[in-house]
């Protein structure tokens, strides 16, 4: 008999959350962002719901108009490595920008989490939308949107040919002998390639799930294609099903172009659940906080997409204004879809900020109707699981207490974790050291 699908779930792990005002309700810690008390809670809450992971999302640049829970953060390697230590089940995964770092340092890092973890490590690669980013580093300005991605690609291959740079039993350690490695395990990785230039090997062997997990968070062409090749997981944002399901579709079709199982690629829309014990309930938490932040608030939010482009100087309730190319360098797929949905549906700038700053997506109202919504998604071509994120505050906590129990019940969601490893409790498959490969295949 077929193994039955299983729903994932990630948690977003946010701080102060990802709207400009969010920080003034009431029952929001204000200093969320940069207290370790607050994310240890929530990663053990996320364990308790029996989540795959926890997500940190990351950036490289603030200036006075980034939303409150970006400009006050922490880093999220070392954040994860704390939250490794009190949790054993979930998944640990971090940004980290493939055009303002080193492949040798990062993939040393992301494979040091993933042993301080017992194999539990994920890293979504990005690319750095944000073009104000090369401020800080010296690389000689922000690299275009087609050449990010080119980078991407040959730093991904350069990671993970240097996570293979010993075989899984290299380490001998054998204290009679003094044989402590087995050279002939030992690989120098010897790359020169366009954007990189790295011998190896790397410092740290593999773990026990091999690899990390990597996933991919652009949904532009170039992202959709760099996710199909090389990405065991994608994060994606739809305000629709049917563009979910577009979405799904798309990246399961390149993926099987590129001789890929579409199976060995997950995709993970975003949420942000609104529960209530009626639907009235949930639609006035959907109503309290949107209406903590002002219009101001609003179009400060919709310029950082279009690098901190300042909306203030069109009228409000006219048609939203044309910005030609602006953005497509930095947010494209975003932007893109901004621009798009104004003109298909005539809206002013006034709709297009509140609708960016608040959205309001389907899944929100009794327990019941999200595990509804969910079980759609799931069923229908738009999702392998999600990543929840807190529409409103204790959004997640409803959800965990709430939702989860209803999707267990339903037979879509573990009640116990399969594995203690990320891989394992998302059923990739193991990644073969890529010389034991050799080794096995020329015997
Ligand atoms: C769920 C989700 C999470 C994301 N997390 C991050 C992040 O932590 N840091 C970041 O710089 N970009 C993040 N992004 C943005 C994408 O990585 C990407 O840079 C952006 O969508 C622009 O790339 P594109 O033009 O290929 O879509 C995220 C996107 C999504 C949908």
């Amino acid at each position: 008999m077929a193994k039955q699908r299983k729903l994932r779930l990630g948690a977003v792990i946010h701080g102060v959350g990802s709207s400009v005002s969010a920080w003034r309700h009431p029952d929001i810690q204000s200093d969320a962002s940069i207290n370790i008390g607050f994310y240890r809670q929530q990663a053990v809450k996320a364990e308790e719901g029996k989540f795959d992971f926890a997500f940190i999302a990351d950036g490289l640049y603030i200036n006075e108009h980034s939303i409150p829970h970006f400009l006050n953060r922490f880093e999220p390697i070392t954040l994860l490595s704390s939250l490794a230590a009190v949790t054993s089940n979930l998944g640990l995964v971090g940004t980290l920008s493939t055009s303002y770092s080193e492949p040798f340092n990062v993939s040393r890092q992301f494979a040091s989490l993933d042993h301080i973890s017992g194999g539990r490590a994920g890293w979504n690669v990005v690319t750095s939308p944000g073009v104000g980013t090369a401020a800080n580093f010296n690389k000689g300005g922000h690299p275009e949107h087609a050449s990010r991605y080119e980078i991407a690609e040959e730093y991904l291959e350069v990671a993970k040919g240097l996570w293979d740079s010993w075989e899984d039993d290299a380490f001998v350690r054998d204290k009679e002998s003094g044989v402590f490695f087995d050279p002939e395990k030992l690989h120098r990785l010897d790359h020169k390639g366009t954007h990189f230039s790295v011998q190896g090997p790397l410092n740290i062997a593999r773990s026990k799930q091999g690899q990390p997990i990597v996933f991919q968070a652009g949904s532009s062409e170039a992202g959709r294609n760099l996710a199909a090749k090389t990405a065991d997981a994608v994060f994606t944002g739809h305000e629709t099903i049917e563009e979910a399901q577009a979405f799904y579709a798309d990246v399961k079709q390149r993926a099987a172009a590129y001789g890929r199982s579409p199976d060995s690629i997950l995709i993970f829309p975003g949420i942000g659940p609104i529960i209530g014990a009626t639907l009235e309930e949930a639609e006035l938490k959907y109503e309290e906080t949107a209406n903590l932040g002002s219009i101001e608030d609003a179009l400060r939010y919709l310029g950082r997409f279009f690098d901190h482009h300042d909306f203030t100087q069109y009228p409000l309730d006219e048609p939203f204004p044309d910005l030609g190319e602006l953005g497509s360098n930095g947010f494209k797929s975003t932007t893109d879809r901004i621009k798009q949905k104004a003109k298909e549906h005539t809206l002013t700038l006034r709709q297009v900020a509140l609708r960016s700053t608040t959205p309001r997506s389907s899944f929100i109202g009794t327990a019941e109707k999200v595990a509804d919504e969910i079980q759609r998604w799931f069923e229908t071509g738009a999702a392998d699981g999600f990543i929840v994120g807190s529409g409103v505050p204790n959004g997640f906590e409803d959800f965990v207490d709430q939702v989860v129990p209803i999707l267990q019940a339903r037979g879509l969601f573990r009640v116990e974790y399969e594995h203690d490893t990320l891989r394992g409790n998302l059923g990739l498959p193991f990644p073969i050291n890529r010389y034991a490969k050799q080794t096995v295949t020329s015997n």
